[in-house]
């Protein structure tokens, strides 16, 4: 991917089966260097043995929260003192209170809602203040982890699909406002992977097994797969693309119904 050594902050690692992980074994591969950026003290031992059993020797490791003030901008200004260049970008971060993911919308609370928006949309505008700062005149790349419930209704998505609806609106509003610096943002929209925010939606096994038997690929996607999509959108074979949404879903989003 990089023909001098680039450099990415990749947020949003908890396990080996988070989205984050998977791109960030693929940024290593192709001799990025890497700033992991993790919720907090809970994540760091698994995320410690995660590097080492993939041989990822020297990530920089920095604790933030997304919900605390100042721990976005600290993650960049660590970066920069300890790597001093920045090229990518990947937010892989959502939260949305259990509760809030099965029943009824009309049953969301301010506070549910605020929380979801807070973690899973505003949290990529700091993000992008900051790259826009480090990444300079060379610009870079940023993407960020969709779904589809951003654009169609899937029964107890309900406040994270407002969420993504947000995020999705933020990658083409940064898009338009960082495109003159030369810094691209895309998202990615995943079929459903068993994730641990995965696991939290109400129904979310109906939905893995009818991704199995309906989509026209007939399977569901993998890890890896999100992974390769995301590191061609970092890469400048993404060049001429910022603001999109690119589906890794089996081709789920062609249909009309299942
Ligand atoms: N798994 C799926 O089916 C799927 C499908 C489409 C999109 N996505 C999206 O992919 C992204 C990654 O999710 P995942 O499926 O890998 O699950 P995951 O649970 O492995 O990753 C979510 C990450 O968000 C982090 N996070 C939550 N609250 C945070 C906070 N306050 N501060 C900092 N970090 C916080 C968690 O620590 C975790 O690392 C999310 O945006 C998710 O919505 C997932």
């Amino acid at each position: 991917m990089a023909t001098q050594t680039q450099h990415a902050i990749v947020f949003g690692i908890a396990n080996k089966r988070s989205i984050a992980w998977g791109v960030t074994r693929k940024l290593h591969a192709a001799g990025i260097k890497l700033t992991l950026a993790y919720q907090g003290e809970r994540f760091e031992r698994a995320l410690g043995k995660l590097l080492a059993s993939e041989g990822i020797e020297d990530a920089l490791l920095v604790p933030c929260d997304v919900t605390e003030e100042g721990a976005t901008e600290a993650v960049f200004d660590r970066h920069m003192e300890h790597w001093g260049a920045l090229r990518h970008v990947v937010h892989s971060v959502a939260f949305a209170r259990r509760e809030e993911l099965e029943g009824n919308f009309t049953d969301t609370s301010r506070e549910g809602y605020s929380l979801a928006h807070e973690i899973s949309a505003y949290s990529l505008i700091p993000m992008a203040r900051a790259a826009k700062k480090c990444m300079g005149e060379e610009g870079g790349s940023m993407i960020a982890m969709s779904y589809l419930a951003a654009q169609r209704v899937v029964p107890n998505y309900n406040v994270m699909g407002s969420a993504k609806a947000a995020l999705e609106h933020a990658v083409r509003q940064l898009a338009f406002e960082l495109g003159p610096q030369g810094i691209r943002v895309n998202a990615i929209s995943a079929g459903p992977l068993q994730t641990v925010s995965a696991r939290g939606v109400s129904g979310f096994a109906d939905i893995y097994s009818a991704y199995a038997e309906k989509t026209p690929l007939r399977r569901n996607i993998t890890q890896e797969e999100v992974a390769n999509a995301s590191v061609f959108l970092l890469s400048d074979e993404a060049s001429g693309i910022t603001g999109q949404v690119l589906y890794v879903d089996s081709g789920f989003s062609i249909m009309a119904s299942l």
